[in-house]
Order: C-alpha cells, then sequence, then structure tokens
C-alpha cells in the first residue's frame, strides 16, 4: 500500500485514526408527498434536481443535544467506553440548543464525561470535517486520546418552509465520531486540506440572531432567521471547489483518483455528488450517495453517508477515503484517510 505524502511527517506526530462512528436521525420522516401540501413543488421536481426522497424530521421537543447524545452512546457502546474516558466533545452545527452554554457542554454533562473539555465549532457543512481536522490536532500533539468530534444539526428549525428552493434540502441529524491514536502507523489521517473564503459568505446564510442583527419584530417579520441561499452559486461553487480540493489532496500524496476507495462528499444535492465524481473521473457509486434518505442534515451528513459503507460492509480497513465538504462562510476543505476498521 502506497504510503502518504510528506506532509504527514510535519503535520502529525502521532498517526490519528477514527475508531467508530454512531449515528442518530428521528423517526418521523417529511416526504416529497408531505412537501407538496406545504410549498408549490412536485415530487418529480426534487427528485430530478436533489435527488432527496425523504428526510427525517426532529419532534418538537428534540433539540441538537438530544440527538447528539443518542449518536455518542452508540459510539461508547461500540468501543465499551464511558463517558468519563472521552477527552475532549466537539460538537459541530449551525443549530446549537441555544447561544451559550455550548451544546459541547450539554453533551458532555449527559454523557458523564467527568473531566473532559470541549467547544461547538460552527463551520456549517464543512463543520464535521473541521471537527475531525482540529480533534486529529489534539491528539497528534500527544496532549489527547479520545476526541469525540460529533456533527449534529436540527436544520428544521431554521428552514423557511414557504421558502421552496431551500426547505426540500434539509433535514435532522446527528453522527459521533471518535478519534483515537492508531497503533499501525499506516492507517489514520493522512493529510487535509481546510480552506475558508468569507467573500462568498452572502451566498448562504441566516441573516439575523447575532449581534449585527439582533432578533426584533422587523427581523422576525422578514424572515430574517431563517437559511437564505443563492442555490445557483452555492451549486457551482460547491462542485468546482470539492473537485479541486480532491483533486490537490490526492496528488500531493502520490494518489490518483482511481487509488481512492470511497468517496465521502457532504451531501447537499445528488446532482453535486455526481458531478464531483465525474470531475475526478471515478465511477459514480464510489461516491457514496445518503441524499435520497436524508437530505442535507448539514453536520451529520458526512458520519450518515460513512456509517451506510459500514454498515453494508462496503468500507473496509486498509481503504483509501476521501471525505469533503464545502458550507456557508464559505468554508471547504478535504481530508485523507487510510480506513482503521
Ligand atoms: O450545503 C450547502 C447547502 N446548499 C446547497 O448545496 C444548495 C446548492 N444548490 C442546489 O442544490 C440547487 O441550486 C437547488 C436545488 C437549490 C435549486 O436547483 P436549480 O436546478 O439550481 O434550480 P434554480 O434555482 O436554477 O431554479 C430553477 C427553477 C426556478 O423557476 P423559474 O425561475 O425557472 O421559473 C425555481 O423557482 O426551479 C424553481 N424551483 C422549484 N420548482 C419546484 C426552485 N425550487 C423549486 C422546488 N420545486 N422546490
Amino acid at each position: 500500500m502506497p504510503t502518504a505524502g510528506p506532509s504527514q511527517n510535519s503535520r502529525h506526530v502521532r498517526r490519528v485514526k477514527i475508531s467508530a462512528i454512531g449515528c442518530y436521525v428521528p423517526p418521523k420522516t417529511l416526504t416529497n408527498a408531505d412537501l407538496e401540501k406545504i410549498v408549490d413543488t412536485k415530487e418529480e421536481w426534487i427528485v430530478a434536481r436533489t435527488g432527496i426522497r425523504t428526510r427525517h424530521i426532529a419532534d418538537d421537543e428534540v433539540a441538537t443535544s438530544d440527538m447528539s447524545v443518542e449518536a455518542a452512546k452508540r459510539v461508547l457502546e461500540q468501543r465499551g467506553l464511558e463517558g468519563s474516558d472521552i477527552d475532549t466533545v466537539i460538537v459541530c452545527t449551525v443549530t446549537p440548543d441555544m447561544m451559550f452554554p455550548s451544546t459541547a457542554c450539554l453533551v458532555q454533562d449527559r454523557l458523564g464525561a467527568k473531566g473532559a473539555w470541549g467547544f461547538d465549532l460552527i463551520a456549517a457543512c464543512s463543520g464535521t470535517l473541521y471537527g475531525l481536522t482540529t480533534g486529529a490536532q489534539m491528539i497528534a500533539s500527544g496532549a489527547q486520546e479520545r476526541v469525540l468530534v460529533i456533527g449534529a444539526d436540527t436544520m428544521s428549525r431554521i428552514v423557511d418552509y414557504q421558502d421552496r428552493a431551500t426547505c426540500v434540502l434539509f433535514g435532522d441529524g446527528a453522527g459521533a465520531i471518535l478519534l483515537e491514536p492508531s497503533e499501525d502507523p499506516q492507517l489514520g489521517l493522512l493529510d487535509y486540506i481546510n480552506e475558508i473564503d468569507g467573500s462568498g459568505g452572502d451566498w448562504l446564510c441566516m441573516p439575523a440572531g447575532g449581534s449585527r442583527r439582533p432578533a426584533s419584530p422587523e427581523t422576525v417579520e422578514k424572515r430574517m432567521h431563517y437559511v437564505q441561499q443563492d442555490g445557483r452559486q452555492v451549486f457551482k461553487y460547491a462542485v468546482r471547489k470539492m473537485a479541486d480540493v480532491c483533486v490537490q489532496l490526492i496528488e500531493r500524496n502520490g494518489f490518483t483518483p482511481e487509488d481512492v476507495d470511497y468517496l465521502l462528499l457532504h451531501q447537499a444535492n445528488g446532482r453535486i455528488i455526481s458531478a464531483v465524481a465525474s470531475k475526478l473521473g471515478m465511477p459514480a457509486d464510489k461516491a457514496v450517495n445518503v441524499i435520497g434518505e436524508f437530505g442535507n442534515t448539514t453536520g451529520a451528513t458526512l458520519p450518515l453517508a460513512a456509517q451506510k459503507v459500514l454498515d453494508n460492509g462496503q468500507l473496509k480497513k486498509g481503504d483509501l477515503v476521501v471525505m469533503c465538504a464545502v458550507g456557508a462562510g464559505l468554508t471547504a476543505g478535504a481530508s485523507l484517510w487510510r480506513w482503521a476498521y
């Protein structure tokens, strides 16, 4: 198996692996037929333009921390660990239970992760990717042993169900990923690229609710506490940027797209997923696609995609995997893994 490029040596003192993934989606679903009754849309349009057939939606009393705890418990169970075995909890979300305390604190308490530290990370759809590379640095440096990275979003709370161009896209869910030191130096995180470009911030945002435009009757009336996006711009940027960072990452580590076993892309639109695979010259079935069942769950898309190929036995130890995402900010990145379990 080819080894990774030189960048691994300077960046990673200890190799870091993903040792478990656990996901949770709420049982209630919102189908395209349901959406036809809410906005002026058609099942055929949604399937043809996005690939989405249904999404999971949290009940009113369920918040991001609740789904995060469920996902985290599945990870702890897989590894036979207690909450107190976790050193760091990073919750990657744009829908925290509240602005503060952080959702990480709420999750830490409910998991009984006594002595852990943690924080919320806001990078929208790239959040979990950034959480993984952030957590990996803590382990690589020798500072921590177990970092729990949770990508979770209750998008249904910030989606405008009067805006047909956005409400069909999003769903709710959570995924927890455990990072630990890798005993085998060949397995784990090989390299990554992350970059942000604030010049495209207006293309995808929630304009009010922060210090610039605090909540007021006017912001509520103007529906400024919901996701607003220029879908076409985001679509074009996503395809171009995801393909760019994937190629850069694959090539600088001495691989070709043919060497990659699975492409785990942020799940925003089925057409984005297939366009990126095609730009890389990869067969469509190497680009994992779970958008039909979950829609865009923002922080949870990467773990949900990984879970699918783990559960059906496709993703195996030693496989070369590229994770890649683009999101509001704009945020983008990709990471290269030799799968460790
Ligand atoms: O994680 C990042 C989050 N966001 C994204 O990744 C979004 C990326 N963008 C997209 O996925 C696509 O741009 C959309 C799915 C949002 C829109 O698809 P599109 O093919 O780019 O459609 P469009 O915006 O070019 O609109 C084409 C037509 C418009 O009608 P007119 O102006 O041509 O008459 C829209 O009003 O489709 C209309 N349209 C719809 N029609 C039926 C937009 N949404 C809907 C809908 N049902 N739900």
